[in-house]
């Protein structure tokens, strides 16, 4: 199914050629925002956050406010007719009526896809479930262009959740196609990176390993990539406690690592992180959020000047066949066409990407 607006729901959508213009853009807007301040006039960005969310809801809306647009939405789904029962369909197709480009963030893996099969604008994919963050990964390659001056040749140890963690998702698939990046994954035996991931990184040409412990690699990272451990994704409180505290970057953990490396954060910060390690100038994560404004002013500006049409569902139907992630969008919205790429024994679901193995 192709849709005639330019959405962006995985970076991987877009070539890198894609990526690399709207970083230069993003550098653009940051040394002069003030050049682009009526870039938007008259244009309106509908954010629909049923999750909650501080960065990247208010970093989007400044970007349009700044933009010299305006913008409408809700960021507690309860206040909207959602609570009465409306479905993503429904709600995407009237927005989409109402805004000229729409923002959204789900609980659910695929929500953002589900919701451009029916918008009537752009859909910016601002996290669904434990899926993909691919402009929390626009800010993040922005956030490394400005103080490494390089997106190549970098060591980045990804540490924490890395199982439920979109953020790491999106980050990893999108370094690995630049060339000469290694991946050091920290994490516990139960919180590794998913294998759609890894299998993404080896297909774009990087390269990773993995490791319980994080003082074993500190001096090898140029970069390390802290992340919280996802509570409200797990099944119980006692799962969640289980992997709490495992990894807690200190002043001492610091020490061990190279002048130049930078931590960074998508953020919000739980303890991961002690407060101390902030006034740190390897710390980074603060000045990362607000690379994320930038980067999402050229977002923005870049998908309402654009024509170009989104592939959404390449795959197609299987008599029968429904994707068994419980998390899977088309189990919460069940009208949605159940669409796989893939074929014989392994389809590939194109709203969450998890792998259905068939037996004949
Ligand atoms: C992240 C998210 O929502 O996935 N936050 C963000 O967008 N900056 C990370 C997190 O919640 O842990």
């Amino acid at each position: 199914m192709i849709s005639e607006f330019p959405h962006l729901i995985d970076l991987n959508d877009y070539p890198v050629s894609w990526w690399n213009g709207l970083l230069d853009l993003g550098e653009k807007i940051l040394q002069n925002p003030a050049l682009y301040a009526n870039s938007c006039k008259g244009k309106l960005m509908g954010t629909l956050f049923y999750e909650p969310s501080t960065r990247t809801q208010m970093s989007f809306q400044t970007a349009m406010l700044r933009l010299g647009g305006t913008i409408i939405g809700f960021d507690n789904p309860s206040t909207s007719s959602v609570a009465k029962g409306e479905n993503l369909k429904d709600t995407t197709k009237i927005v989409s009526g109402y805004a000229d480009v729409i923002v959204i963030r789900h609980p659910t893996a695929g929500a953002a896809k589900a919701a451009a099969l029916t918008a009537d604008c752009p859909v910016i994919n601002a996290g669904d479930g434990g899926h993909l963050h691919p402009t929390q990964t626009l800010t993040d390659l922005l956030t490394l262009k400005v103080e490494k001056k390089r997106l190549s040749g970098l060591t980045i140890g990804v540490c924490g959740d890395l199982y439920n963690g979109r953020t790491v998702h999106s980050l990893c698939k999108a370094l690995s196609c630049y060339p000469n990046n290694h991946f050091i994954m920290i994490s516990t035996k139960e919180l590794r990176m998913p294998s759609y991931i890894k299998d993404a990184i080896s297909a774009g040409g990087g390269t990773y390993e993995e490791t319980e412990s994080l003082e074993a690699v500190m001096d090898k990272l140029d970069v390390l990539y802290m992340t919280r451990i996802q509570k409200e994704r797990f099944a119980s409180e006692e799962e969640y406690f289980a992997q709490k505290d495992t990894y807690i970057l200190t002043p001492k953990k610091m020490q061990l690592a190279n002048p130049d490396m930078i931590v960074m954060h998508p953020l919000p910060r739980v303890d991961e992180i002690t407060v101390p390690v902030d006034d740190d100038p390897r710390a980074l994560y603060f000045k990362q959020a607000k690379y994320g404004m930038y980067i999402r002013m050229a977002l923005i500006l870049t998908l309402l000047q654009s024509t170009r049409k989104t592939e959404l569902l390449k795959g197609k139907e299987h008599m029968g066949i429904v994707c068994d992630n419980e998390k899977c969008i088309t189990h919460a919205e069940p009208y949605l066409p159940k669409s796989f790429t893939g074929r014989d024994t392994l389809l590939v679901c194109e709203y969450c990407d998890h792998r259905l193995l068939l037996r004949h």
